[in-house]
């Protein structure tokens, strides 16, 4: 492929070099064009070295050959890293004021942009209408990575690394969407119901089915995220495209859960769990014995996963979205939606999805009918369908929360 490689003047340019190899030594015929900012991070003879074609930024170098003419339009694919908050305002607003900008007047391909700048910048309004435009023309923007920034700041808004880049731009050239609203993140979704056993071959359980939180992996996947399903008990087969990890108990399931969160964007527990396990289990199968009492089995309880989730992410202050899910019937105590607000606040996390049950209701159905609730304190938000709809406009909102967090739109 003809490949245009636009490094914007950032402090990330010297990681573009790497970009730079990955391109080359997979065959591709790559032109640099840096900003006039770029050549003070990283110089034209660096670029010219690893690309092994000539170097300018100037529209007036070469004039005989029209060169942003010609770069613009036989480019297969024009990749910008780092795209720089002033380069994204360039690009939207059309402006042509150096070559990088008029080649990308010129380009009939696929665009990909990676943005990095001080999450401040990133987060801006400005840039992040800038972002909206270009992406509204069917230019891909990645989400920048968070990290390390290069002052003491830490955020979102480092160069996603190399490699990713790479990734990206090749999925772009064969037409596949890089910069879905949840693409780059990673969501561990639990699901199913957990068993908690009493002898080698009785347990306690619960009703679900698991369809709600496998609906929800199948929606986050198709919404560009990397999905890890963490499935108790489940009457469904998992979604291809997610990884599967199999657990049976509320112990295991936490042990993993805590596992997996730690590199998640966001964590969804879906799963229905047992607040109680049997205090012993047996090694052998329980007999029936004529000659005694009525077995009596003690609970005990089960720790609470999603509020340690929060717990844990809170220590961490890491921004990472959690979503619960609550089971609530009313009583005569309270209605559903109070009960949901005050478990909402009990729990800690950023979305409470409440559905309300009964023996009838939304255990095993294919239909579902729930609210979401905030802790932001937004409006409840309605939805209902089936299991599929319902999970569609959860990982909507997700999206949308992430955006609040790291805004993109
Ligand atoms: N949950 C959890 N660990 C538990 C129990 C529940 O992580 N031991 C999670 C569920 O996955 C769900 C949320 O907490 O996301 C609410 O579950 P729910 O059963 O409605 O709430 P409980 O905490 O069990 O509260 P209660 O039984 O008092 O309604």
């Amino acid at each position: 492929m003809r490949i245009v490689l636009g490094v914007g003047g950032g402090i990330a340019a010297y990681k573009v070099a790497s970009l730079l190899r990955l391109f080359t030594e997979t065959g591709h015929d790559v032109t640099v064009i840096p900003t006039e900012a770029a050549t003070r991070f990283v110089g034209v003879a660096t670029w010219e070295a690893l690309s092994g074609n000539p170097v300018t930024n100037s529209v007036f170098d070469d004039v005989d050959q029209v060169k942003h003419v010609r770069l613009g339009h036989e480019a297969d694919l024009i990749v910008v890293a780092p795209a720089t908050a002033d380069l994204l305002a360039r690009a939207a607003t059309g402006q042509a004021n150096d070559l990088l900008t008029n080649t990308l007047l010129m380009a009939r391909g696929p665009v990909l942009f990676a943005p990095a700048m001080h999450t401040e910048m990133w987060q801006h309004a400005a840039t992040q209408a800038n972002v909206e435009t270009l992406r509204s023309r069917g230019v891909a923007v990645l989400e920048p990575a968070s990290g390390r920034l290069t002052g003491s700041d830490s955020g979102p808004g480092r160069l996603p690394e190399p490699e990713a880049i790479f990734e990206a731009a090749m999925a772009l050239a064969h037409g596949l969407q890089v910069d879905a609203p949840l693409s780059g993140r990673t969501v561990t979704i639990s699901a199913g119901g957990t068993r908690e056993p009493l002898d080698p071959v009785r347990f306690l359980g619960n009703r679900s089915s698991g369809k709600q939180g496998v609906a929800l992996a199948a929606a986050a996947r198709d919404a560009g995220a990397t999905v890890r399903l963490v499935a108790a008990h489940m009457e469904v087969p998992a979604p291809a495209g997610v990884e599967l990890i199999a657990v049976e108990t509320a112990l295991q399931l936490r042990e993993v859960m805590l596992a997996a969160a730690a590199g998640s964007d966001v964590v969804i527990m879906a799963a229905a769990v047992a607040d109680f396990r049997p205090a012993e289990v047996s090694g052998s199968k329980i007999k029936k014995r004529d000659d005694t009492a009525d077995p009596v089995i003690t609970l005990v309880r089960n720790p609470d996963i999603l509020q340690e989730l929060v717990e844990v992410r809170d220590a961490a202050g890491s921004s990472q979205l959690v979503v619960g899910f609550a089971a609530e019937t009313g009583d005569e105590q309270g209605d559903v939606l109070s009960y949901a607000e005050a478990k909402l606040k009990r729990k800690g996390c950023d979305l409470l999805v409440v559905n309300h049950v009964g023996a009838d209701k939304v255990f095993g159905q294919d239909n579902n009918s729930v609210v979401i609730l905030s802790r932001a304190g937004s409006e409840p938000q309605s939805a209902s369908g089936s299991k599929q709809d319902v999970a569609a406009i959860v990982i909507d909102r997700v999206g949308s929360e992430l955006s609040r967090v790291f805004p993109r739109t």
